[in-house]
């Protein structure tokens, strides 16, 4: 029999690639001189479809592909995939849950620990030859007995909540409802939440249900000795609106690893030294990135073998 025919949007991960490519016959989008043209060539035999959870998928690359039956998504974010289109045409969705929570959780520490430390800025310091000069930088703040408020205590918050109880922070969390068997303060409002906490630290989903979420109202309960640490999406906050807090020191400082419009940064952000930049690397380890592509092969296989799909989205 032959091998199924599948789409790649973009390289989601080298080892994966190479897995597909010996497992299906695999049509490579990124490297198409003219992408629409390869979709309408390939598109009477494409069943499978590979992306990433930042890349998504748009609905009219879903309704140009009437033979596609399965998308699998590298990455626990759907919400760039036109999962109403999908459903529409009985496309089945999987994503990447679990396997990514912990790379994800050490990232979002990594940037809590940077901002409150000062590690990248004092580095900056000492490369720039100030300590001989200007002799020891400003003190930074301790994250033991600070409190961190997360927004969102799904998979990522529960693992980010254990590593910062580890450092000695209380918790809360805040959400649409309470998790009965969580052990943390729950605050049903957010700007109550970021008047009481000293970290507001967002892992919620993205997507239409929480763009916004955190307003200016929000960053403004959170003040200037408050941090926000972002490892969901950059739609979750009001972008503009975070600049302006951070630029005008209405806001302590943020650490961020998503943004509205990815690759874009806001400029602003680059000249200020309470701000910790990272181009979207929660799960960008190869632990994790090679964890998420077999669990992408691992769906494939299943759908094409007739099996129940692992991970499906719901
Ligand atoms: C990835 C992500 O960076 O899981 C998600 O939703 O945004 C990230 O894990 C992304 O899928 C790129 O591979």
């Amino acid at each position: 029999m032959s091998k199924p025919a599948v789409l790649e949007i973009l390289d989601v991960h080298p080892g994966t690639t190479a897995k597909l490519e010996r497992d299906y016959a695999l049509h490579r989008l990124w490297e198409a001189d003219d992408p629409k043209a390869l979709i309408a060539r390939v598109a009477p035999e494409v069943r499978g479809l590979v992306t990433n959870g930042i890349a998504g998928v748009k609905g009219e690359v879903i309704e140009a592909l009437p033979k596609l039956e399965i998308i699998g998504v590298l990455g626990v974010g759907v919400d760039s995939v036109d999962l109403a289109t999908a459903k529409a045409q009985g496309v089945r969705v999987t994503n990447t849950p679990d396997v990514l929570t912990t790379g994800v959780a050490e990232l979002a520490m990594a940037l809590l620990l940077d901002v409150a430390r000062k590690v990248a800025a004092n580095d900056r310091y000492l490369r720039a030859g100030r300590w001989p000069t200007e002799g020891d930088p400003p003190l930074a703040r301790s994250l033991f007995g600070r409190r961190m408020g997360i927004v969102g205590l799904g998979r990522i918050g529960r693992a980010v909540a254990r590593r910062a109880k580890v450092f000695e922070m209380e918790i809360g969390y805040g959400g649409r409802s309470r998790k009965p068997d969580a052990d943390y303060r729950y605050f049903d409002d957010l700007v109550a939440m970021a008047k009481d906490v000293d970290v507001l630290m967002v892992t919620c989903v993205g997507g239409p249900t929480t763009a916004g979420l955190i307003s200016r109202e929000v960053i403004d309960a959170l003040g200037p000795e408050g941090l926000l640490i972002n490892v969901s999406r950059g739609s979750v906050v009001d972008e503009p609106a975070l600049v302006d807090a951070l630029v005008s020191g209405r806001l302590g400082g943020a650490g961020l690893d998503v943004f509205a419009s990815e690759p874009q940064v806001p400029e602003a952000l680059f000249e200020l030294d309470n701000v910790v930049l990272q181009p979207h690397q929660g799960s960008a380890s190869e632990e994790t990135r090679g964890a998420m592509g077999r669990l992408v092969l691992e769906n494939l296989e299943a759908h094409f073998a007739g099996r129940p799909l692992p991970t499906p989205v719901a």
